[in-house]
């Protein structure tokens, strides 16, 4: 692979919002975000970072690119080295020309981790001190195929036991505390991270050990420790059981959202395999990209307390923006996925999501009770919904869901669009359109040879002037026989063909092939655009019918169509 291919795959996964953000500190306004230039003394926030088009640039010193350009700048990298930087905070494989020594050190802690989990496996399964990590295994009712399949381990309690046995089979301790499975001592000695807990390994897209989650045998804090960042972890773009439930979620078309690393095991016991966790985070872009590659539909499942409901909130944005509607799965109070299924079994469990709703509608309803249903409430619970409104970048979507959300709470669409900081800019087709009707009809008049392709391409379809159409018509009756051939019976189209045979020829100075291709283009985007309008029509009917499955599909569909564009 090539730097240039490696590069396109950073700028697929890389948000440049959150790359920038972590050496700049950016206030959202608008569709854009704002901060302090740090390429000049900038004295009020003239860089600018969109996160649509996933560039910056500064209106101060004029500094701008793509998220490449500005780890090169920032870091005072050359263009191999901020991709190779890149690439490896990503998880991009690199090829063998340009790996390197960045790639092999990558594989050397893939492969530390395999061997720390090996060895945590065994003291689970064939060791005396594993004997605590058995029975909290059978407390939690998680079986041994189940542990073994997803590779659970135990870490006993001490400092030394990962310590000696990585010293033993001559692996580099340093290379280890890289990988996150040891702690340096102020003197330079190591200890292990993992004490006294259930360990889960957390596999990649892939299946590579990437790092562990590790849950504290009975009470005692923190209740779970993880693998701190490191360059093959990132908790930002792995899902735990994904490498495992993959396969399972595709086939299903369907795949729930959960949040801890036991409610995916005790859900997979229990034979719902198709779920995936998050890891102790919020869902980030290159998760839902993730999801969005199984091609399923999707149900966040969320505990009945507040910190679900905000879980949903933050969640929201980022799968719209991913072009994924989830559902959303409310457990009944006190309950987790874990501790459900585990009392109703699996069957409560998948029926649950004949019961769950739009992540929009829940969140409404959610709020509904909360608020006074007089109008001065309902625009308080506006003001709630506001930030998950105003980050769907799609002002088409966003249009469909401010009128949802008008009619849930019976406020005129003006007021809360007034209410809205989002500008919908430019229509969803940006190409620039031919000047006029009457100059499409001149040029084809002038450049009959273009007449078929450009027909075939919908023209008629846009000529609206009833002279210039039925002009149109009678070319496209006529073909094969040169425009100043023609004698028309109607006196009025023969001098309107006259007058624009005589006059220049309309684009003057492009080449006609190249207008004729501008053209084309433009009259195939034209009919993208209606059918999208179309399309959005129908979503707004079945919606409006309670056809949430066709509605949803519709969206779907919408939603492909516009990636196309
Ligand atoms: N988590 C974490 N660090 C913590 C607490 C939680 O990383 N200190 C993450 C873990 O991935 C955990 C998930 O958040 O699985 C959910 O946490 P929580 O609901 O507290 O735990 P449960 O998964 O329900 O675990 P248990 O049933 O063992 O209490
Ligand atoms: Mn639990």
């Amino acid at each position: 692979m090539g730097l240039k291919e490696v590069a396109r795959r950073i700028k697929e996964v890389a948000n440049i919002v959150d790359i920038i953000g972590e050496h700049v500190s950016l206030k959202r306004s608008g569709r854009n975000y704002l901060g302090l230039c740090p390429f000049h003394a900038d004295k009020k926030p003239s860089f600018t970072v969109n996160e649509e088009r996933q560039i910056f640039h500064c209106f101060g010193c004029g500094v701008g690119g793509d998220v490449i350009a500005f780890y090169m700048k920032f870091h005072n990298l050359d263009f191999a080295e901020a991709v190779k930087e890149l690439a490896r905070r990503f998880d991009i494989p690199l090829s063998s020309s340009s790996d390197g020594e960045s790639s092999e050190r990558r594989r050397a802690l893939f492969e530390i981790n395999e061997k720390a989990k090996r060895f945590f496996e065994h003291l689970l399964w064939a060791s005396e001190v594993g004997k605590a990590g058995r029975e909290y295994l059978k407390q939690r009712g998680l079986s041994e195929k189940t542990a073994r399949l997803f590779g659970l381990g135990y870490a006993p309690d001490s400092y030394d036991s990962l310590v000696s046995h990585l010293r033993l089979s001559g692996v580099d301790l340093a290379l280890a505390e890289e990988a996150g499975l040891l702690v340096r001592r102020k003197d330079g000695s190591f200890y292990d991270r993992f004490r006294r807990r259930l360990l889960f390994p957390i596999k990649d897209s892939s299946g590579r050990v990437a790092g562990f989650g590790g849950r504290i045998i009975g009470e005692g804090e923190p209740k779970y420790l993880n693998t701190p960042e490191t360059p093959v972890y990132h908790k930002g773009s792995i899902l735990y059981g994904f490498f495992h439930t993959k396969a399972a979620i595709r086939e299903a078309g369907f795949g729930f959202v959960v949040e801890g690393y036991l409610d995916l095991l005790s859900l997979y016991e229990a034979g719902v395999r198709e779920s995936v966790a998050t890891l102790g985070t919020a869902l980030t872009p290159q998760h839902a990209r993730l999801l969005r590659g199984l091609g399923a539909e999707w149900f966040l499942v969320f505990d009945a307390d507040e910190a679900g409901f905000k879980a949903a909130m933050r969640a929201a944005p980022v799968f719209f923006n991913a072009g994924l509607f989830p559902r959303v799965i409310l457990l009944p109070e006190g309950h987790d996925p874990d501790s459900f299924v585990r009392e109703h079994g699996p069957r409560a469990f998948y029926a649950l999501k004949d019961s769950a709703e739009e992540i929009f509608d829940f969140m409404i309803r959610y709020l509904t009770g909360r608020f006074p249903q007089n109008l001065e409430g309902r625009l308080a619970l506006f003001q709630e919904l506001r930030p998950v409104l105003e980050a769907i970048k799609d002002p088409v979507l966003l249009e469909l869901k401010l009128g949802q959300v008008a009619e849930r709470l019976r406020i005129s669409e003006s007021a809360l669009r007034r209410g809205i900081k989002v500008s919908c800019e430019k229509p969803v087709c940006g190409k620039k359109a031919p000047s006029s009707e009457r100059a499409l009809v001149e040029f084809v008049i002038h450049f009959p040879e273009y007449l078929g392709d450009l027909l075939e391409a919908g023209l008629l379809e846009v000529i609206r002037d009833s002279r210039l159409r039925a002009l149109l018509e009678i070319l496209k009756a006529s073909q094969g026989v040169s425009p100043a051939d023609l004698s028309l019976e109607d006196l009025a189209l023969q001098s309107l063909l006259s007058e624009i045979l005589l006059s220049p020829p309309p684009f003057e100075g492009e080449p006609p092939e190249k207008v004729a291709a501008e053209i084309k283009n433009w009259l195939s985007n034209r009919k993208s655009q209606a059918r999208l309008e179309s399309l959005l029509e129908a979503i707004k009917e079945a919606e409006a019918s309670g056809r949430e499955e066709e509605a949803l599909r519709l969206l779907r569909e919408y939603q492909q169509l516009r990636c196309q564009l």
